[in-house]
């Protein structure tokens, strides 16, 4: 594995399977980066974390970061580059394009995290326009960054193939994330309403086909559990309320469990409940 803060012509010249990360790495990530070396082209990992993409300098700060501990761990993998990048070579000082991840970048995860889809979208295509990688891969456990880098790959007409890995959890089936690190045992365990909370609704959806399915799980005892910032059922291809049309479902979910935000989210088709 070379470690590399920079990307040369060399590289350009290959075809670079990316997957992009902010480290603390786990599973989850594991599980990613495994999909790409099952493509056979060069692997190369990123591990950034884009300050840009946090809307409180707090949360940054707090973010987990382990690098030395990822290297060891990425070492193991046999992937071929780690790019490890300092913040002025993402962000020159003679400038670089905002993304603007437009309606959906507003709602859900951007309406409680202002700024936060600007961010990962503006850090996502510096990557591109810098490796040109053929492929990426990203996690469908953030579910509206994906969508959202789905759309704006789109726009900006990249040839990019864009490969979505399905979200690693852990016994009890809470989505592996980098912020779990943060929580005691105890706040651990009260993260499992998330999970608990998307089957739930999803089990009530497919019964009354009401949107506000969630509501009575959701008055009664998972409040005194969790501080549930959203849990919405939306139609998966446009990530916005349901039609008549919708054939495949997603349920996200965001809550706070010991001050740290969770999110959560799980797919489905009602001819399969
Ligand atoms: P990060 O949270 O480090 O996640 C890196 C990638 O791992 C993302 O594509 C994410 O969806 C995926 N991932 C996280 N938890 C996962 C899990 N439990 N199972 C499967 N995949 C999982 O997401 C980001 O970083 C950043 O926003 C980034 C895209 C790197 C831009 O800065």
């Amino acid at each position: 594995m070379k470690i590399i803060k920079e990307i040369d012509q060399y590289i350009l010249d290959q075809n670079i399977c990316l997957i992009p990360t902010m480290g603390a790495l786990h599973e989850g990530h594991l599980s990613l980066i495994e999909e790409g070396k099952k493509l056979g082209f060069s692997v190369m990992v990123s591990i950034f974390v884009n300050e840009i993409q946090f809307n409180n300098k707090e949360d940054f700060n707090n973010y987990p970061k382990r690098i030395e501990e990822d290297i060891k761990i990425l070492e193991k993998l046999d992937i071929d580059y780690l790019f490890i990048p300092e913040n002025n070579y993402i962000y020159p000082e003679g400038g670089f394009d905002k993304i603007d991840s437009g309606i959906i970048g507003k709602k859900f995860e951007g309406s409680s995290r202002p700024g936060h889809f600007d961010g990962v979208l503006t850090v996502v295509n510096r990557l591109f326009e810098l490796i040109k990688p053929k492929f990426a891969i990203f996690g469908k456990k953030d579910a509206q960054q994906l969508f959202l880098i789905k759309q704006m790959v789109k726009k900006q007409n990249y040839k990019i193939k864009i490969i979505e890995g399905l979200t690693v959890r852990d016994n009890f089936g809470l989505a592996l994330s980098s912020r779990n690190l943060l929580l005691t045992k105890e706040g651990k365990k009260k993260a499992n309403f998330l999970y608990e909370a998307l089957n739930v609704t999803k089990i009530e959806f497919s019964k009354t086909k009401n949107l506000m399915a969630f509501d009575k799980f959701y008055s009664t005892y998972l409040k005194h559990e969790i501080k549930i910032d959203y849990l919405e059922i939306l139609d998966l291809e446009t990530f916005s309320k349901p039609t008549d049309k919708t054939q495949t479902y997603i349920i996200v979910i965001a809550a706070y469990v010991e001050n740290i935000r969770l999110i959560d989210n799980i797919e489905f088709r009602l001819e399969n409940i």
